[in-house]
């Protein structure tokens, strides 16, 4: 297992695997970070029903932006230039969960509760990490992820508890966004998940990361009065 901390300028040194799984962790980690304002901007911000929300709205999409900015800063340091992924469109994003359109504020809320918290399970695999740069950047990071799945959470429970034609709106979000999260760790025979511990890149398995955040958001579903999802209807890696 490789432990030492790596600076810029030691990438050179390390063969060349360790670049290129850096390299495409944090691509794909930074076409979602733009992926998501792409998704729900455009229809959900002019739509919110209160300034409040209005303002929370634009700070998240304003937040990934700048986390794309980023991982977009780390990546053009060790020669990779993402800048195509702002402009390409949503169809195109590496991971299916970004592909569509948020237009529903039950789909934007559910997608902060369950999509925002795969965000926060993906960066914390970097906590602690052997590359010293994107190691620095998690804190702040971090935190603002929390703001956001902790509102989607928030709005995700106000809504199930209006019973009705609002939860079912609700449920019907989170059968569509729960198996999207759950594909988001990936194929859990992983022989690349593996080379990423090697090299002190990630600190979990894509299955053990994925058993953990099941077991976090099936209680909190359940804690709303809500359905767990069918786990296994319409994934796509398992
Ligand atoms: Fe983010
Ligand atoms: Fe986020």
């Amino acid at each position: 297992m490789f432990r030492d901390k790596i600076e810029l300028k030691d990438i050179e040194k390390i063969d060349p695997e360790y670049r290129d799984l850096l390299g495409r962790v944090l691509t794909i980690q930074a076409d979602c970070e733009i992926g998501g304002p792409h998704l729900y901007v455009e229809d959900i911000l002019p739509a919110a029903p209160t300034k409040i929300d209005q303002l929370i709205v634009a700070r998240t999409a304003a937040e990934e932006v700048d986390h794309f900015r980023k991982m977009a800063r780390i990546l053009g340091d060790i020669g990779l230039d993402v800048s195509y992924v702002l402009s390409w469109p949503n169809q195109k994003r590496y991971v299916e969960a970004f592909r569509g359109k948020i237009t529903t504020w039950e789909d934007f809320a559910v997608f902060g509760l369950l999509i925002d918290r795969v965000g926060r399970y993906q960066l914390e695999e970097y906590v602690g990490c052997t590359y010293a740069p994107l190691d620095r950047i998690l804190p702040d990071v971090l935190k603002e992820e929390e703001g956001h799945l902790d509102y989607g959470t928030n709005k995700t429970a106000e809504m199930a508890a209006k019973g009705g034609e609002a939860k079912e709106r609700v449920q019907k979000a989170l059968n569509y966004w729960y198996v999207k999260g759950l594909d988001m760790f990936g194929h859990s025979e992983s022989r690349r998940s593996e080379r990423y511990i090697y090299w002190g890149l990630k600190r979990r398995t894509n299955a053990q990361a994925r058993q953990e955040y099941m077991k976090e958001v099936n209680s909190l579903i359940e804690g709303m009065g809500l359905e767990v999802p069918d786990p296994n209807a319409g994934r796509l890696y398992f």
